[in-house]
């Protein structure tokens, strides 16, 4: 028997991707084990976003260099930036694969299994999305769907674009069959994928653009929910917030990552937008009738940052007041056009901006989460914390809502069975500054 075990690091993408992955080697007989002592094939899906993130996987790979009769691979984001680098590195390793060779996966392994050795698969030359009918997904509620893989806007500290290769659309069709198949299996709940999904073109029709496929998934019959990640202000259109505020089933939450609040630093950065462009995407979301929440995220001691552009970005956090922000130190990155801009900023001063720019936000989230008491928001359930005895929902401005449940006659508590999955009616009691609490209005 061939028992595998994967961890993943990293985003959304990454996270699907594994999904793909785990379905795609269960097609060819592998088994899933739990830890990688258990298993003959050990893989780490990586992430290189930032040095930290890229240093988990050596680390890993430092800690099972010993081990015998197993065969280890690197994918995802490292394997693409570091490449046949990675075997003089960590010499155990025998599988190097980037995410655009994720569809010669397969292959790439019976290579390895007839033959011993190695195998590689780090071509980003490619039109194809990775696309397999078994995914295994773990949540049975809500499925993510990629709809653009690769980047191809080239921010200057961004290693995305080269560990991803460039953009491709996946086809509508395919797409909303997907979404149909999932509602059919129960999931009420899809979270629409890529690293710019306002770049998405239908490849058999170029006219089909982002803002229609929104709408067109959230008419699924069955689908409740919807959401996307992420979007670039760039291209983020009117269109979008029109898709919004006609479709109750797309959620009133987005996520529009701004980076920094200085037009001077974003010239640097290569985002392609000024300060008063965002802002004007800011001001057609604020003014749409569904109250949506946005989130961001944001680089602080990006080079050249000086203290007055990092007050531009503390006073942009006051004037959006977003819902949740993301934020993180600048780390330099190989090949990125911004490593020749060297790093100036001292990692002690990046870490007081930080810290000052996170107790900043952490003030206007109370402030908004406060805002939500005694309303009643529709909660999709998810969790039971057992030391608290709470359920845990979300709302569908993606705001954690725990909350507990009107006593019953006999004195019985619902089970897990009965609640997970359900969407439920809760009133906002209180307010933290990273989640809600409350009591459920209907009875159970
Ligand atoms: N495609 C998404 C971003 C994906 S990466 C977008 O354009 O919004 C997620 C976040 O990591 C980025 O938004 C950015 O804030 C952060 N990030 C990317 N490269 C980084 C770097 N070199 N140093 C620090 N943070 C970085
Ligand atoms: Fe990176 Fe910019 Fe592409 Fe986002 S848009 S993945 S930050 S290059
Ligand atoms: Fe990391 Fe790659 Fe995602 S670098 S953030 S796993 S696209």
């Amino acid at each position: 028997m061939k028992r595998f075990y994967i961890e993943t690091f990293g985003c959304q993408m990454n996270v699907h991707d594994s999904e793909k992955v785990i379905g795609t080697l269960e097609q060819k007989g592998y088994v899933q084990v739990h830890s990688p002592e258990q298993a003959d094939l050990v893989l780490y899906n990586t992430c290189s976003i930032r040095d930290k993130a890229e240093q988990k996987v050596f680390q890993r790979l430092n800690e099972n260099r010993r081990a015998k009769g197993k065969v280890f691979g690197v994918l995802g984001c490292v394997a693409q930036q570091e490449g046949e680098k990675i075997f003089e590195k960590a010499p155990h390793v025998r599988l190097v694969v980037g995410s655009a060779s994720y569809p010669r996966l397969g292959d790439l392994l019976v290579q390895i299994e007839q033959g011993g050795g190695r195998a590689a698969g780090l071509s980003l030359d490619t039109d194809a999305t990775f696309e397999t009918p078994a995914t295994r997904r773990d949540n049975p509620y809500r499925a993510y769907i990629t709809i653009i893989e690769g980047c191809d806007k080239h921010c200057a500290y961004c290693v995305v674009p080269f560990t991803r290769g460039r953009e491709r659309s996946r086809r509508w069709e395919s797409v909303l069959e997907e979404a149909r198949t999932l509602a059919g299996m129960g999931y009420t709940e899809i979270q629409l994928l890529g690293q710019n999904v306002n770049s998405y073109r239908d490849p058999e029709n170029p006219e089909r653009t982002f803002a229609g496929l929104l709408e067109a998934a959230a008419q699924t019959p069955g689908i409740r929910r919807v959401r996307f990640t992420t979007s670039h202000p760039r291209d983020f259109g009117r269109d979008i917030v029109d898709v919004i505020d006609r479709n109750e089933t797309v959620c009133n939450m987005v996520h529009l990552p701004v980076q920094s609040g200085s037009t001077r630093v974003l010239a640097a950065m290569q985002r392609q937008y000024t300060r008063d462009e965002y802002m004007r995407r800011v001001e057609w979301l604020k003014g749409s009738p569904r109250n949506i929440a946005l989130s961001t995220d944001i680089i602080v001691g990006f080079p050249g940052e000086t203290e007055e552009d990092f007050r531009e970005t503390l006073r942009l956090l006051e004037e959006v007041e977003y819902d949740q922000v993301f934020s993180f130190k600048y780390s330099v990155r190989p090949n990125t056009p911004a490593q020749k801009m060297g790093d100036h900023i001292p990692e002690e001063e990046k870490s007081r901006r930080l810290a000052e720019l996170q107790e900043k936000q952490r003030n206007i989230q109370l402030r908004r989460n406060s805002g939500q008491i005694g309303t009643v928001q529709e909660v999709l359930v998810e969790g039971l914390n057992r030391s608290t005895g709470q359920w845990i929902g979300r709302t569908t401005q993606n705001r954690v809502l725990n909350f507990v449940t009107p006593p019953r006659a006999g004195g019985s508590v619902p089970g897990r069975e009965e609640m997970f999955g359900r969407y439920l009616p809760v009133r906002v009691t209180r307010a933290g500054p990273n989640s809600l609490a409350g009591e459920c209005v209907i009875a159970v």
